[in-house]
Parts: C-alpha cells; sequence; structure tokens
C-alpha cells in the first residue's frame, strides 16, 4: 500500500482526484462533526464548496427533511440551521435529517473528492475505524489534510497528527507492506512529538485558539477524544453515510 499526504486539498482539482482512494481529515471541525451527525442518526451529509452552492441545492426541499449546517469564520452562517460544532449535531437535531453541509475548508476538500474511488472522513474520534478500513482495502490511499485556506502553507497542525498517527497504525500491522510518500513520512514524525497530548496539541494550535477565543473550547474536548465515535463516514454517490 502506497500512502501519499497533502497539507492541504488546496492544489487539487477534481479531476486529479478521481478514482483515487481519499481519506479527507479536518478534525477542528469539520471531520469530527460529520462522524458526530452520522452517529446520531443523520441520513446523509451532501458536503458542497459555497454557500451559494448550498442555497441552490437545498432550493425547495429546505425545511423539515433537509437542514443547512456549517460555519463561516468557525460561526453559523446566516440563514442556516447549524453551525459547525459537533454539540449542535444532537440526536434531536438531526436524527433522519440530510444535511447540506458547507464549511471553510472541510466541505472544500470533500466536495473535490466527489469523483473519487472511495472517499472515508477521518479525525480523532474514529481513527482505529478508518485504519481498519485502509488495512481491510489494501489499496494505495491519499490522505488529505483539509488544512486552512488563508495561513500560510495550509498547514494544519492537528489534521498533520491525526494523519500520521494513522500512518502509525497502518506501520503497526506487520503483514501490510507500506511504502510512504515524504510528506507522509513528515506527518508521521510530527505526530509522535506532537501527538503524546491530544488536547493539548488542540489547545494550542492555530485554529484550536480562534476556536477557544469563539467560546468553542468544549468543542475541543470532543474532537481530542481517540475512538470516541467508532463510525466510518464514506461517500456513497454525492453523499456522505456510514458505511
Ligand atoms: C473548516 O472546514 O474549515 C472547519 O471545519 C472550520 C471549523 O468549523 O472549525
Amino acid at each position: 500500500m502506497k500512502v501519499e499526504l497533502s497539507f492541504s486539498s488546496a492544489q487539487f482539482d477534481e479531476l486529479q482526484l478521481r478514482e483515487k482512494n481519499i481519506i479527507v481529515i479536518d478534525v477542528l471541525r469539520a471531520s469530527t462533526t460529520i462522524a458526530v451527525a452520522l452517529k446520531n442518526g443523520a441520513r446523509e451529509i451532501i458536503p458542497v464548496a459555497s454557500v451559494e452552492s448550498a442555497v441552490k441545492i437545498s432550493g425547495s426541499l429546505f425545511g423539515e427533511v433537509t437542514l443547512r449546517g456549517g460555519e463561516r469564520n468557525g460561526k453559523i452562517i446566516e440563514g442556516f440551521n447549524l453551525g459547525n460544532s459537533p454539540l449542535e449535531y444532537s440526536e434531536t437535531a438531526v436524527k433522519g435529517k440530510s444535511i447540506i453541509y458547507c464549511t471553510t475548508n472541510g466541505s472544500v476538500a470533500m466536495a473535490k473528492s466527489r469523483y473519487a474511488r472511495t472517499l472515508a472522513i477521518g479525525s480523532f474520534v474514529n481513527l482505529s475505524t478508518v485504519t481498519s478500513f485502509m488495512q481491510e482495502e489494501n489499496k494505495d490511499f491519499n490522505l488529505i489534510c483539509a488544512g486552512r485556506i488563508n495561513s500560510i502553507g495550509n498547514f494544519s497542525l492537528e489534521d498533520a497528527v491525526c494523519a500520521g498517527m494513522i500512518i502509525q497504525n497502518l506501520l503497526k500491522n506487520e503483514s501490510l507492506s507500506v511504502e510512504l510518500s515524504d510528506s507522509a513520512k513528515a506527518a508521521h514524525a510530527i505526530s509522535k512529538t506532537f501527538g503524546r497530548s491530544i488536547l493539548k496539541m488542540l489547545k494550542t494550535s492555530e485554529h484550536g485558539k480562534y476556536l477557544i477565543e469563539l467560546g468553542f473550547a468544549d468543542d475541543l474536548k470532543i474532537c481530542a477524544q481517540l475512538d470516541s465515535v467508532p463510525v466510518l463516514p464514506v461517500l456513497a454517490g454525492t453523499v456522505i453515510k456510514l458505511k
């Protein structure tokens, strides 16, 4: 299995990701929120790359069974039902609902992966589930860190650490032959230093600090809980559902 890794989805377009096996990682908070929403009974998540697409797609469906969720600058988007805090995606709020989902980085990376052969969504809360899936598939994979569109280099420490820990799990499996790209080796090395205390790393990361300023400190605690939401969100057609 060859594992490649990108620290951001910025350099990709849909065609480059066509027919690839992809794991999109956006620990803070899109990947975590999607896992929580689907575990709490959401019917499906429809990732879109822009607010305009969200409004267009929801059209007349918007209402009882279709919700709009997501963020801009970490905050709920005007006219949307839900922001991007995993705490908002409770069973009462999302059970049976289709959620049109638009975030700054995570949903963009997911929308770009719409022609992938397989797309799964990874974060700390489902890290072992994602690793098992990759092991079972035993194919080449691209780990795509959602990164940060507005930050220099588009690098997010928390996504790199999560990707590095997935790689660490794969390397532990001696029956797998894993070949790492240079960036995958770098993420693996980074995770050895910063993966020791996930919550501390999240609290001191740039995006983590921003979310704390906005009053979302509790979100970081949820996002840090390793394997607490052991589900596998995957792309099925144009929507993300539980495998
Ligand atoms: C994103 O996609 O950029 C995020 O998930 C941002 C956030 O809500 O923290």
